[in-house]
């Protein structure tokens, strides 16, 4: 499932996050990468445990645990603190798929990555190229969103981001260990629990039908949640 949410950040975070980014240092980002993905990854990354990277994250963290879209469409367990990378002068990352195993030794956390996730921080206008490109089912999807928007998909699909050709994409991106493993349980259980708020904007809430469904759906993530 690959889902897109709007807004996550409101433009004056968008504007605070680009102020401090553009004026960063940033480092090369194979640093960070493993073995396989040094010979593909053309980018560049903020130092993942500098002040400003923590304290950054940490803000994208506070907004994404009280926002309804992202945790119905997640149902995340652990997240990895949110980083920061940048596209410029052709770079590009090849085709890869993530680490399954995430290790954050600030945080003392391992986690598994069952969603990959990436904010755009940058609006389409301001670069060429430099979308990310996810295989699914039904073919390559480019996603290039608006600055504050967020991607969220599979960390088992193959994807991509095409070389930068023009300007700067600076992006957020972190990992989430989700509380429903199968993403074909969680999208399920997203499909459910979207159009049940629907329906509890329409009915009465003692309407019993709304009570019996909202009841399958907690008995659906009581039997595929693990925690
Ligand atoms: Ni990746």
């Amino acid at each position: 499932m690959l889902i897109t949410i709007d807004n996550v950040l409101d433009l004056a975070d968008v504007r605070r996050f680009r102020e401090l980014l553009d004026a960063a240092d940033w480092i090369d980002g194979r640093i960070t990468a493993g073995s396989l993905a040094t010979t593909v990854k053309h980018n560049q990354q903020l130092e993942i445990d500098s002040d400003l990277a923590v304290s950054l994250g940490n803000h994208l963290l506070r907004v994404l645990g009280s926002h309804p879209l992202f945790l119905s469409a997640a149902l995340p367990e652990k997240i990895v603190p949110p980083r920061f990378n940048r596209y410029a002068d052709g770079g590009s990352f090849g085709t890869h798929v993530d680490a399954a195993i995430m290790r954050v030794e600030r945080a003392n956390l391992t986690l598994r990555s069952d969603l990959s996730a990436t904010l755009f921080l940058c609006d389409p206008d301001e670069y060429d190229g430099g979308e990310l490109l996810i295989e699914t089912t039904f073919g390559a999807q480019p996603v290039k969103l608006p600055a504050g928007s967020l991607v969220l998909y599979p960390s088992s699909s193959l994807h991509q981001v095409t070389p930068v050709t023009r300007g700067a994409r600076t992006c957020a991106f972190f990992w989430v260990q989700s509380l429903v493993r199968d993403d074909g349980e969680r999208a399920l259980l997203f499909d459910l629990d979207q159009n049940l708020q629907q329906l509890r904007a329409q009915l009465p809430a003692d309407d019993q039908r709304l009570l019996a469904l909202h009841g399958v759906y907690h008995n659906l993530l009581r039997r595929w949640a693990s925690t």
